[in-house]
């Protein structure tokens, strides 16, 4: 059940209409009526108060996610007011929609775009390295798609972060997360994962936009076999157009093991900036918008004209 409805006002916050319900909580649009300003908000869903891993979850997304500064994550305005009715957190509002829908809506996403949303994700994890923070939790739901294809990652719920009480987050991270996007040595023992479980995600991430499909599905006692005997299907069987390079790149990043994983993003970021290279003309090639235009109908055929043209003034030039 909600706990409020669009029309409602919220302390100084008018609900404008509800963006997505979770069984925990729910997302809005809504306006800051004493600015003007459009911001979503994240309201845990009535009997909350009974939930107390839900409201940790909440609060530890709050925490988190009002340190952080970066253009690739969602940002965090201020926790909310102590005296409020209900507890609820500001965000910056996307206009967009999440990856999760993008795949929907397109059955699978170009490779070179794909690419670009992976690069951009790349530069996210450099930035929690850095931050001392482990996301747990990426998936194409939890990162929006916004303005010039700009994504956004949010949802730090089930995140690492170093001050965080080794209890407090084993009770949070045993609720949370999606079993086909999973580390598999999360699933195993949480007190084993680190960095390159995000990796991990990252590279699924890839697989999923690129093919569409999940490299593991199922059960997660089916997920976890799968993952043990490296049982699926090659990304480039699914999509021809990707290379054996970038297919490369995938396998490693989804490695089971850690070890195999790349171990930074920063490795993972180079490897793919240098396919990118081969598969584009050069510049543009960091992530954002813009990068990599591809050529246009219009440019092969002014190509064409200009060789046929040549080709004339030639034969003209030798029957003179
Ligand atoms: N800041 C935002 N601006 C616009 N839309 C948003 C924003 N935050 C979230 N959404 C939308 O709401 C959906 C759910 O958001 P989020 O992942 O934060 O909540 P949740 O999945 O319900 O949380 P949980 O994973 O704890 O269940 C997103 O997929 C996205 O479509
Ligand atoms: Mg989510």
């Amino acid at each position: 059940m909600l706990s409020v409805k669009p029309g409602e006002v919220l302390d100084n916050y008018k609900i404008k209409k509800i963006i997505a319900q979770g069984a925990m909580g729910s997302v809005y649009k809504a306006q800051d009526m004493a600015t003007g300003k459009i911001v979503a908000l994240k309201i845990p869903n009535e009997g909350y108060d009974k939930d107390l891993i839900s409201l940790q979850r909440f609060r530890q997304a709050e925490k988190i996610g009002y340190l952080l500064e970066h253009e690739n994550i969602v940002k965090v305005y201020n926790p909310s007011r102590k005296d409020s009715r209900i507890p609820y957190c500001t965000m910056e509002y996307i206009e967009g929609h999440s990856l999760q829908y993008e795949i929907q809506r397109l059955l699978r996403i170009e490779v070179e775009t794909a690419i670009r949303y992976t690069l951009q994700m790349c530069n996210v994890l450099i930035y929690l390295r850095h931050k001392e923070i482990i996301h747990h939790d990426i998936k194409p739901a939890n990162i929006l798609l916004g303005e010039n294809k700009i994504i956004k990652l949010t949802d730090f719920g089930i995140s690492w972060s170093k001050d965080l009480q080794a209890d407090t987050w084993a009770s949070l991270v045993r609720v949370g997360g999606t079993p086909a996007y999973m580390a598999p040595e999360k699933v195993k023992d949480h007190a084993m994962d680190d960095y390159r479980s995000d990796i991990y995600s990252v590279g699924i991430l890839m697989y999923h936009l690129m093919t569409g499909k999940l490299p593991f599905s199922g059960s997660s006692t089916e997920i976890i076999n799968n993952q043990l005997t490296n049982n699926f299907i090659p990304p480039a069987k699914l999509n021809p157009r990707i290379s054996s390079p970038v297919e490369k790149i995938i396998v490693k990043a989804m490695a089971f093991d850690p070890v195999a994983r790349f171990q930074y993003a920063a490795e993972l970021k180079e490897n793919l900036l240098a396919v990118s290279r081969e598969i584009k003309p050069p510049g543009g090639v960091n992530g954002t918008a813009g990068a990599g235009i591809k050529p246009t109908a219009f440019f092969r055929l002014a190509v064409v004209i200009i060789a046929v043209v040549i080709v004339l003034a030639w034969i003209m030039l030798k029957n003179r």
